[in-house]
């Protein structure tokens, strides 16, 4: 028997750090420049926390936004996701840190580890509890502080991230209503993780001071290999999504992609034979904030005015792993 009940999208916020790094500034640090960076990616500056800020605090304030938005209390809330590949710490997790500044009550709280398609990987779980009648209210951030995990010597990435928060709240409504999530579908090949990793850290290559030489506490990236397979998987997710749900691709309002480079979302845009225009864009000021990427570029169109209640939206995301997946929604 289907399901009566469906996932709405009740709040939505999102938090930048103050603090700024444009291109101008990697000029002096590595050898770049303006031009290159904002021809190759559309990146023109990306923000960054400060020495006082972890993970938990750039979701938190994002939550308070989205708990705002919502019209709803932090001890309403039943679950917490916190997609992230930059967390407080290991353990405990960067949920649970948030479920206490929060003040929360003692709800199932969890990290999601899918890297840029973190956030993606993270609502669709969420839509999972809601739909079987288990949860009312989940909240759902994707947060990161990348720019920790980032070698500022290594001019092929440290062009690319940067810090940031989006939080969305879902809750549960009747399949009656119109404003809901229809469909998530999401994947990994784990083949391809060599592409992009984080080498040390965990059990298999713990701290040292090896590590420390060899600078593998830092993200290593093969960016061109990347950037073909996130063209065709995003296009891919793209097709899935609508397939699945009889969609054509004028009926999208928008289409909200992880934002890592704009090239990738241009040829997404040409594969996927869909106008430019209503492909939400933030990379130029946020650079690629991993799981954070798709509620706060999601979080700029809504305050820009572009993205309105009830329009129909496409999320698409790809990441290390490789990870990808898509949702589809009625906002
Ligand atoms: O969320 C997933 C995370 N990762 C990604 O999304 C990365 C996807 N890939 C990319 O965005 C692009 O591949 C990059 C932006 C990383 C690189 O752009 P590209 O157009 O693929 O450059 P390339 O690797 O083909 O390199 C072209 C040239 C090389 O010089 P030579 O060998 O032609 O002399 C690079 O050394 O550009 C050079 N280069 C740079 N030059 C100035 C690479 N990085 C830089 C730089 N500034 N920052």
């Amino acid at each position: 028997m289907a399901s009566e009940f469906r996932s709405k999208v009740s709040g939505i916020g999102s938090y930048l750090p103050e603090k700024v790094l444009t291109n101008f500034d990697l000029e002096k640090l590595v050898e770049t420049n303006n031009q290159w960076i904002v021809e190759r990616t559309g990146i023109e500056r990306r923000h960054m926390a400060s020495p006082e800020e972890a993970t938990s605090d750039l979701a938190y304030k994002a939550t308070l936004k989205a708990l705002d938005m919502a019209n709803l209390k932090a001890e309403d809330l039943d679950m917490i996701i916190v997609a992230t590949v930059s967390p407080d710490q290991i353990m405990p997790s960067t949920a649970c840190v948030l479920q206490s500044k929060l003040g929360c009550r003692n709800i199932f709280s969890f990290d999601l580890s899918a890297a840029c398609s973190g956030f993606v990987y993270a609502l669709s779980v969420a839509d999972q509890f809601i739909r079987t009648g288990v949860y009312k209210n989940v909240l759902v951030v994707g947060a990161e502080v990348l720019h920790r995990f980032v070698n500022y010597k290594d001019r092929e990435t440290c062009i690319l991230f940067g810090d940031g928060a989006g939080a969305w709240i879902l809750s549960r409504t009747s399949n009656q209503d119109e404003n809901i999530i229809f469909s998530s579908h999401l994947h990994a090949d784990g083949n391809l993780g060599d592409l992009f990793v984080l080498p040390a850290g965990g059990s298999k290559i713990p701290f040292s001071e090896a590590v420390l030489k060899a600078e593998s506490q830092y993200v290593k990236m093969k960016g061109r290999e990347i950037f073909k397979n996130a063209v065709r998987t995003l296009t891919d997710c793209c097709h899935e999504a609508l397939a699945a749900n009889n969609v054509n691709p004028n009926q999208v309002d928008w289409l909200v992609p992880h934002q890592a480079n704009l090239r990738i979302l241009e040829s997404v845009a040409d594969h996927f034979e869909f106008p430019k225009e209503k492909v939400i864009v933030s990379l130029n000021e946020t650079g690629n904030t991993s799981a954070a990427s798709i509620p706060l570029a999601f979080d700029l169109a809504y305050q820009e005015g572009k993205i309105k209640r009830g329009q129909l939206i496409l999320l698409a995301a790809f990441g290390a792993g490789l990870t990808s997946g898509s949702i589809l929604l009625r906002f």
